[in-house]
């Protein structure tokens, strides 16, 4: 059998993304079920998981879910959904984030903003991931989560409840990574740059500040979020950080040299 070839084991695997409906999470979640995975497609707004089921390549093994999930009676009823429609979830992408807005830097965001994206993107992630986890454990089950983070959980974003929730999954995953292996429970960070989804309007003229010249798209990090959600591709990877970013975090206050002669 090829090394890469049947990277999941359908039979025995399922998956769970949240932020299913749109952007990153989508094209993770229609890959999943490409790759013959059921998948749980949860998200806040149900128009867009439809829509997101319905582009699937096969949409028969999607599983809708609706909830809003700043609140943990939403993280409870998914997991409690999730096990009923498809089992023991063995692998768990984190992609859902509320929208970034520019209008929210240091002087100017509120409480409320500032609790939704902490609850989001850090407590949601913190408690399915471990309720998961108890769930893998209990039943002796090998398991792979990714957590979406961001370069802005290293550098700033003038948006600070967007940066410091991102910081906070950064070590998130490094803790459930040395906490979680000894049960064969893997987690690792994808780490998207400039990607044109839903949560980043990108400005066509930052394509200069990237080495490979363009802007990423949500399908770019489809690939690589599988070959480490995988336990076949990855098994001997935890507590890692992958970068899709074109090279946009080799910016710097030098510009790359001009090879025109090269050329
Ligand atoms: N797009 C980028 O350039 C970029 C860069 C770095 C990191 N990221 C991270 O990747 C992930 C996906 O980004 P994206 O640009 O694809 O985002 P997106 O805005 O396109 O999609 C996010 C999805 O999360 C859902 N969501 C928001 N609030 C929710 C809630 N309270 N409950 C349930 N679902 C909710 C939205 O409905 C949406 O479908 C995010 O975690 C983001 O922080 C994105």
């Amino acid at each position: 059998m090829s090394l890469l070839s049947n990277p999941f084991d359908p039979a025995r695997e399922a998956a769970l993304v949240t932020g299913a409906g749109n952007g990153i999470g989508r094209a993770i979640a229609q890959a999943l079920v490409g790759e013959g995975v059921r998948t749980v497609f949860a998200d806040v707004s149900g128009e867009r998981v439809a829509a997101a089921i319905a582009a699937a390549p096969c949409p028969e093994l999607a599983v809708p879910w609706i909830g809003d999930l700043a609140h943990r009676d939403a993280w409870d009823a998914l997991l409690t959904d999730a096990r009923s429609a498809v089992g023991q979830v063995t692998h768990f992408v984190h992609s859902a984030s509320p929208p970034r807005r520019e209008a929210d830097h240091a002087l100017a965001v509120d409480p409320e903003t500032w609790e939704q994206m902490r609850s989001v993107n850090v407590d949601a992630g913190f408690y399915l991931s471990r309720e998961l986890a108890r769930q893998l454990i209990a039943a002796k089950v090998p398991g792979s989560f990714l957590l979406l983070t961001s370069l802005h959980a290293g550098t700033p974003r003038n948006l600070p409840h967007y940066s410091t929730s991102k910081a906070a999954l950064a070590m998130l995953v490094k803790e459930l990574a040395k906490t979680l292996g000894r049960f064969d429970i893997r987690i690792n960070a994808l780490v998207p740059g400039a990607i044109a989804a839903g949560g980043f309007v990108a400005d066509p003229s930052l394509a200069r500040h990237i080495p490979l010249g363009r802007i990423g798209k949500a399908e770019d990090l489809a690939p690589l979020a599988l070959a480490v959600l995988s336990n076949r591709i990855s098994a001997y990877v935890t507590g890692a950080a992958f970068v899709v970013d074109g090279g946009l975090s080799l910016t710097n206050w030098f510009d790359p040299p001009t090879l025109d002669e090269l050329s």
